[in-house]
């Protein structure tokens, strides 16, 4: 199949198109290196299979207009931006990466007839809410300005495939970590650490506590659910998530146990979120996911230290 993966040098796009790249298929990959990195995809370059487009999707004429020689059998949308907190400091960040990008992508799909789509969301949609999330909660009222952009890229997304007949796979992601991690909790602890091994700021109180899902757990549930398993038309959306959740400080102490820092003091800044718009604590509900026939082969605890393990490693 020819497939478009959009934010595909970045952190979990990279593993996706080395694993559809593995599979036979071929791979197109917008980006424009906002966030992500040209070494995470210079390794693909030398592939028959592998072609690169410098674009910024949220133009949207422009990225229509770049492609229009293209035909794709499915869409992997995944350029948003990751920086939470820089959208928290100025909303134009997550309208243009977050939403402009996904009405990119539709207006495309629309003009180009491709039909399927997968779509990474994120528990972010809930906003803050004290049940265990479960795909129809309803009544979601986003936090952040990326959660909101991401449920109106949903909302968006629910449009287009009535109207176009799309079949779309839609995924919340929880933390997503790994190998190349590139943001998030434990890369900012490891690199505090590196540059002071006997403090670590630790933002809040330390006892936000979410589910961590490892990424290549994520990328073999994203194969499963889109190309192995025939998608009807319509959009499904699944919480693409593990078992249990990591609290902040159990982070901090795995980090300092498998880098081998000794006697760090925590300093926490208070109260019980990161920063405004940070959900502290989240649990999904997974039934439905693994009534699909998929479970994670690591929960939270044991993806956060293999995920330490890797930044030892590399
Ligand atoms: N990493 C997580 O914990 C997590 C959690 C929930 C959802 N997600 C979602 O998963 C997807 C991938 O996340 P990631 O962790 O790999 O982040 P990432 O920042 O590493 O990757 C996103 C990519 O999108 C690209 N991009 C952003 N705006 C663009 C634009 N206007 N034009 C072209 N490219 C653009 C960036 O350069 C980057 O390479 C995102 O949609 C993100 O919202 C991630």
């Amino acid at each position: 199949m020819k497939l478009l993966v959009t934010g595909g040098a970045g952190f979990i796009g990279t593993h996706l198109v080395r694993e559809l790249l593995k599979r036979g298929h071929d791979v197109v990959v917008v980006d424009n290196f906002t966030l992500g990195h040209k070494e995470n995809v210079d390794c693909f370059e030398n592939n028959s299979h592998y072609k690169f487009y410098n674009i910024d999707i949220a133009q949207t004429k422009e990225f229509c207009t770049k492609l229009k020689d293209e035909k794709f059998d499915m869409v992997f949308h995944l350029a948003a931006n990751s920086d939470i907190q820089k959208g928290g400091k100025n909303p134009d960040v997550d309208y243009n990466d977050t939403f402009m990008t996904t009405r990119s992508v539709l207006e495309f799909m629309r003009i180009s007839g491709c039909k399927k789509l997968f779509f990474s969301s994120t528990s972010a949609v809930y906003g803050d809410k004290k049940e265990l999330l479960k795909e129809d909660i309803g009544d979601l009222k986003p936090i952040s300005y990326y959660g909101g952009a991401k449920l109106a890229s949903e909302s968006f997304i629910e449009s287009y495939s009535y109207m176009n007949d799309f079949k779309t796979v839609i995924f919340r992601f929880p933390n997503v970590i790994g190998p190349n991690l590139t943001h998030g909790v434990i890369y900012d602890f490891t690199k505090k650490l590196q540059d002071n091994p006997h403090e670590l700021q630790i933002l809040g109180d330390g006892s936000q506590t979410k589910p961590y899902i490892y990424v290549l757990d994520l990328i073999e549930a994203i194969v499963k659910l889109t190309l192995d398993t025939p998608v009807e038309n319509g959009v499904e959306i699944y919480n693409a998530g593990v078992e249990g959740a990591t609290n902040v400080t159990t982070i901090a102490n795995i980090v300092c146990e498998e880098l081998g820092y000794e006697n760090v003091k925590y300093n926490y800044t208070g109260g019980n979120v990161g920063w405004k718009g940070d959900v502290p604590k989240f649990q999904y509900d997974l039934t439905k996911i693994h009534n699909a026939g998929w479970t994670a082969s690591k929960n939270s605890d044991e993806a956060v230290r293999e995920t330490v393990r890797n930044i030892k490693e590399s």
